[in-house]
């Protein structure tokens, strides 16, 4: 694996799980006692920002020593003309150099929908995950389905960011971006929905080449930590006093084979 690793949520379309995946991964390689550097670049909205500033101000509330990244928000601005765009995409340029000198990974969050710094961020990809959720809804955004032959038929405008990525970084002489959709909120309720979308993201995945993952299932655990700016990671480091029950073990296991999977 490259060093220093650049991992890359992306999937243009909100709501998804990106911040909160890019939280659960940050905290996984913190603990594994790596140095690394966060990328906000959906700072608009700040999902992930928020989640940082909410760990800092925990740790500080609670005099407890909880492991940080070195993080940083920016935002597209929505009206800049070429010549800004241009200047900014320099600048997030020098600043990715920079964090590269001082972090084993840096992770970058990125908006759900098109701008150039979405756009300029998956060029940057050593790994991309882009999650979804168990829906044709989701598969829609990388692919489209005809509706008669059920077969996946042309690919959608995010398909050709990734492509766009991949082929800047050929050009570059950089190593290729390896590509995961991970399902996220998975339901345990057997479903024909499921066995028809395992069937087409089998299909594109090899049309588009990514490696497909099932992924995390639905549960609270991955959303009630927000305000203290925790994960299931860390828990024990918190000082809050939970017993693990059964969905905290398997949420601890999925977010572990999901960075076997990616980190191999
Ligand atoms: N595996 C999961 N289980 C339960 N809730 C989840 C899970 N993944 C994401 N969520 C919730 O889904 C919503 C969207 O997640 P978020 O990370 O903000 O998505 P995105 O960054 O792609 O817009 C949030 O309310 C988040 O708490
Ligand atoms: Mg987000």
């Amino acid at each position: 694996m490259t060093k220093p690793h650049i991992i890359v949520l992306g999937n243009e379309k909100g709501g998804t799980g990106k911040s909160t995946l890019a939280m659960h991964i940050i905290t996984y390689l913190l603990k594994e006692g790596k140095k690394v550097a966060s990328l906000d670049l959906d700072g608009r909205q700040g999902t992930l920002t928020n989640y940082i500033k909410n760990r800092k101000e925990y740790a500080k509330l609670h005099h407890i020593n909880l492991s940080q990244p070195e993080h940083i928000s920016v935002y597209a601005n929505p009206s800049a003309v070429p010549a800004i765009i241009k200047q900014e995409l320099d600048s997030l340029d020098n600043l990715i150099n920079e964090l590269k000198e001082q972090s084993d990974y840096i992770i970058i969050d990125t908006a759900g929908s098109d701008n150039y710094l979405m756009r300029a961020g998956h060029s940057y990809a050593d790994t991309l995950i882009t999650p979804i959720n168990e829906s044709l809804i989701d598969l829609d955004v990388i692919g489209k389905v005809n509706p008669k032959t059920i077969k996946i038929e042309s690919l959608s405008p995010y398909a050709e960011t990734v492509w766009t990525a991949r082929q800047k970084r050929a050009l570059n002489r950089q190593p290729p971006l390896n590509w995961f959709v991970l399902r996220n909120r998975l339901m345990y309720i057997p479903n024909n929905n499921r066995k028809l979308l395992d069937k087409l993201i089998g299909e594109l995945a090899k049309r588009v080449s990514f490696t497909p993952l099932a992924g995390l299932g639905e549960r609270v655990i991955y959303k009630e930590l927000f305000l203290k700016g925790l994960t299931i990671l860390d828990l024990r480091e918190s000082g809050i006093d939970v017993r693990l029950g059964v969905s905290h073990i398997a949420a601890k296991r999925e977010i572990e084979n999901l960075m076997e999977a990616v980190t191999r």
